[in-house]
């Protein structure tokens, strides 16, 4: 039973650059991981969920919303920072807990990790192709057959950005540029022309008095007090652990640490950039929304056009689509990238086949992996309803955002003398605070989130068991550092 608990020496996430784990080359520089953070956390976050939340949820309190979660993830993004400027790896908060807390647990976090990227890149992908459709029509183009043609998009799309993927990360990193441009300039435009519209009577008493609904207690929260509430406190409560999908990406940033180019301090700094520069976009975008038009006139459908058709200003509708349908395809891109990473280190380590682990020598980039993503990705938007399970892919990061905040302080701790390129301040204290504050976020969604994630978690354990456990290279004899990873295999 100890083995389940064996730890990967802190020697292998750290020595990379010169260690044979070290397989992928690397590419990006600090601005290159500021697009990259952007790229995939700008999304359906703000362009979607942010609407929806406040005409149902929370009202102009949104805006607190907004805040509440960009705090849980400024401090969870901190803990990131540490531990990713110790063990630069593509395995990201995985590898941090194989390091810290053991192999079993390392699993776990990956598993969640797995579920958290794939189910998102398939979200987002199902999101992106609704606002494509909504854009087409929006120009007044009729669409024949509306369900099947978005369906084809979807489809499309996700092939198309799992072959960029495949050809490698060079071909994708210049069409993010490009396309994360763009869409920050739709963003800049809907804050610019929104502002001056906005009228402080659309804030109301902000804080609109709760609404006992008559459905049965949804979240845990609900479940302890007895009552289920829209807006009030609960409501901005609710709100805030939604629109953590909004934030969820710096995360992702983490993943690009073995590819980049003095990753000891190039990723801490890009991952905390792009966070607060992201979160000043939110909350401008926040504002602008709920200011110009009482939140009871917010469609859910499509929140942002909304407003902006309230008061009269149609043609900033096309400018929104253009953003949405550039800015989703950024954040599929990046997911995908992510979730390749995540893959191919879970791989490299044994505790899926290792095969998976493979680089193609021509585009220097994990392709089998990478077209496996893909595969499931399509299976899920297609065929799942994936929309209704937006709240599992914030589990699945919080989760982990919860070990990686546990992490920090145990690793400074149990291993002091690594070299740690970033420190969060203030430690234990501030770690402890992300801990406590990813936990309220969890606490404040839908049991049926939890059930499921339980059974995810569940299945994942019974795999690691039946495979895992015993093909994990630290099951092995031979010392790890006879490995050749762009083989996936020993070398002799
Ligand atoms: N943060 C990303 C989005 O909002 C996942 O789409």
């Amino acid at each position: 039973m100890t083995t389940i608990l064996r730890r990967l020496p802190p020697s292998e996430a750290t020595g990379l650059r010169t260690g044979a784990r070290h397989s992928l080359a690397e590419l990006y520089r600090p601005r290159d991981l500021v697009v990259l953070g952007l790229g995939v956390m700008i999304g359906a976050g703000i362009f979607s969920i942010a609407g929806q939340q406040a005409a149902t949820t929370a009202g102009p309190g949104v805006l607190l919303s907004f805040m509440i979660a960009g705090i849980a993830s400024l401090l969870a993004c901190l803990c990131y920072a540490e531990l990713s400027s110790t063990m630069p790896t593509s395995g990201s908060a995985y590898t941090f807990t194989y390091v810290i807390f053991g192999e079993v647990w390392a699993w776990v976090i990956g598993w969640a990790l797995i579920l958290e990227l794939q189910l998102a890149a398939a979200v987002v992908a199902r999101a992106w192709g609704g606002l494509t459709v909504t854009a087409i029509s929006n120009f007044g183009i009729k669409l024949p057959g509306e369900a099947l043609v978005e369906d084809l998009l979807v489809f499309g799309i996700l092939v198309l950005l799992t072959g960029i993927v495949a050809l490698g990360a060079r071909v994708g990193l210049r069409a993010l540029w490009i396309m994360v441009s763009a869409k920050l300039l739709a963003i800049g435009a809907v804050i610019v022309v929104g502002l001056p519209h906005i009228d402080v009577a659309n804030f109301g008493d902000f804080l609109v008095p709760p609404k006992t609904l008559p459905s049965s207690p949804a979240t845990v929260l609900e479940v302890f007090v007895g009552e289920s509430q829209a807006f009030g406190w609960f409501g901005i409560f609710a709100a805030a652990s939604a629109i953590a999908f909004a934030y969820i990406g710096f995360d992702v940033v983490a993943t690009s640490a073995e590819e980049t180019v003095n990753a000891p301090r190039a990723v801490p700094r890009g991952m905390i950039r792009s966070l607060v520069i992201a979160t000043v976009i939110y909350l401008a975008v926040a504002l602008v929304m709920v200011g110009m038009v009482s939140f009871t006139k917010i469609s859910v459908d499509t929140p942002l056009s909304s407003a902006f058709r309230v008061i009269g200003v149609d043609w900033m509708v096309h400018v929104i689509d253009a953003g949405a349908v550039l800015g989703l395809t950024t954040v599929i891109l990046v997911l995908i990238v992510g979730q390749t990473r995540v893959l191919f280190s879970i791989a490299r380590d044994g505790l899926i086949p290792r095969g998976l682990a493979s680089v193609s020598r021509r585009y220097h980039t994990p392709t089998r992996v990478t077209l496996l993503i893909g595969f499931v990705a399509i299976m899920l938007a297609e065929f799942v309803p994936v929309l209704m399970l937006q709240e599992l892919v914030v589990i699945g990061a919080l989760f982990a955002f919860a070990f990686v905040a546990a992490g920090v302080i145990v690793m400074r701790r149990r291993m002091p003398y690594l070299e740690r390129g970033f420190q969060v301040p203030l430690s234990p204290l501030l770690p402890a605070l992300s801990l406590v504050a990813t936990l309220w976020l969890m606490v404040n969604l839908r049991v049926m989130t939890w059930a499921w994630f339980a059974l995810w978690m569940a299945f994942g354990l019974l795999v690691y068991l039946l495979y895992g456990r015993r093909h994990s290279l630290l099951a092995r004899p031979r010392p790890r550092s006879n490995l050749d990873p762009a083989r996936g295999r020993h070398r002799r």
